[in-house]
């Protein structure tokens, strides 16, 4: 079959670790007799540089006019980057947060997930994850502080600043929907975090997702607040299957339990919206400081390129293929300086695509 990939490459470790992804999806196309159209899309630091602004017009339309889009990651570093310099509505990630806007990507899938093989990188104590983990944050990502009005303003002599967090109940149940669809096909249970003892938002989506939960009679709900969910990360976390929450509680706690799993080179994302169309992107930040030197870890790419095969694309079992590809590479032995231990083969970047492309023509 033919599809429309849309590439965003990015800032600093971002046009490196895309190559790579693109390396396996072209292993896939040649392995299962499918045409990738790929189409370079400017966002970010890239497109300031190019274009001004962090995100045109005609990117957003291109995008629209893709199946899916693959990015790798943006920005820089904020102390050194002339891209810091300029007022915060035209830096890097009002890029990013303007795409997801325009796109309505309100879903934002992060699997977290400790690898047998990697167990070692895990700072939590051995008998915590004896059992292992595997739990996905399905944050909302169009709402929420990160787009409610806000101001800065003075007030007889004193600077004051507003930022407003405002959902609606439609906003809450389109997401709860989500996150029980999701749960259905994995251990049917959903852990709903908000601040319902403090606020009224949170209130609202409590009662909203009772709601949904009623059309889910075979999938479990409890309520957890988020300073407890923030410390349940830390102390049990494979009591999670799917934590649900709004936008910024889940920027902190996808933070943590990538920390958690001690791998955030591993972890993948998706951003999507009402139809099948997806923005896939790696859960780490773009290293400004590893830029260029082959060191980067694409994994966490690549396994966002088998998220798009999975949920854009409809593609099944080219995904598994990609993330088998992405196990076996590990069992073999073969490692990225950031997850390097002792008795492995460290690998660069480019090796580390290459292994892969081979794994997925080698498991067919
Ligand atoms: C993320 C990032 C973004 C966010 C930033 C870069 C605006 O931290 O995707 O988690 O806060 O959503
Ligand atoms: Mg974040």
């Amino acid at each position: 079959m033919g599809f429309r990939i849309g590439l965003i490459h990015g800032d600093g470790i971002g046009p490196e670790i895309v190559t790579e992804a693109k390396k396996v999806l072209d292993a896939v196309s040649c392995v299962y007799g499918h045409t990738f159209d790929y189409t370079n899309l400017l966002l970010g630091g890239a497109s300031i540089d190019a274009c001004g602004v962090p995100l045109t017009d005609e990117t957003v339309a291109e995008a629209k006019s893709c199946d899916a889009v693959l990015m790798g990651s943006i920005g820089g570093d904020a102390k050194t980057s002339p891209w810091y310099q300029l007022p915060p509505e035209k830096r890097p990630e009002a890029g990013l947060l303007r795409i997801r806007k325009e796109l309505g990507l309100f879903a934002n899938l992060r699997p977290a997930y400790l690898y047998e093989e990697l167990k070692d990188a895990c700072p939590l104590k051995p008998e915590i994850i004896a059992d292992g983990f595997d739990l996905v944050i399905m944050r909302e990502l169009t709402g929420g502080l990160y787009f409610g009005e806000r101001k800065t303003v003075v007030e007889d002599g004193v600077r004051k600043a507003v930022d407003t967090l405002t959902y609606n109940e439609k906003e809450i149940r389109r997401i709860a929907v989500r996150a029980f669809d999701i749960a259905r096909k994995r251990r049917k249970k959903v852990t709903s975090v908000d601040k319902a003892n403090v606020l009224d938002s949170s209130r609202l989506w409590r009662a909203v997702v009772e709601e949904v939960a009623k059309d889910y009679p075979d999938v479990t709900l409890e309520h957890m607040l988020v300073d407890n969910c923030a410390m349940q990360l830390v102390r049990d976390p494979a009591q999670f299957d799917v934590i649900l929450t709004e936008n910024m509680f889940g920027d902190i706690l996808s933070d943590e339990a990538s920390m958690v799993t001690g791998s955030i080179g591993m972890l993948s994302s998706a951003s999507l919206n009402e139809t099948s169309f997806g923005l896939y992107e790696p859960s780490h930040g773009s290293a400004p400081d590893i830029a260029g030197k082959n060191l980067a870890n694409p994994i966490a790419t690549v396994l966002s390129a088998a998220m798009m095969l999975r949920y854009s694309l409809n593609l099944d079992a080219e995904a598994d293929a990609v993330e088998q590809a992405v196990k076996r590479v590990l069992e073999k032995g073969y490692r990225t300086v950031d997850i390097m231990s002792e008795g492995c083969t460290q690998v660069s970047t480019t090796q580390m695509g290459d292994l892969l492309a081979e794994e997925v023509k080698a498991g067919h």
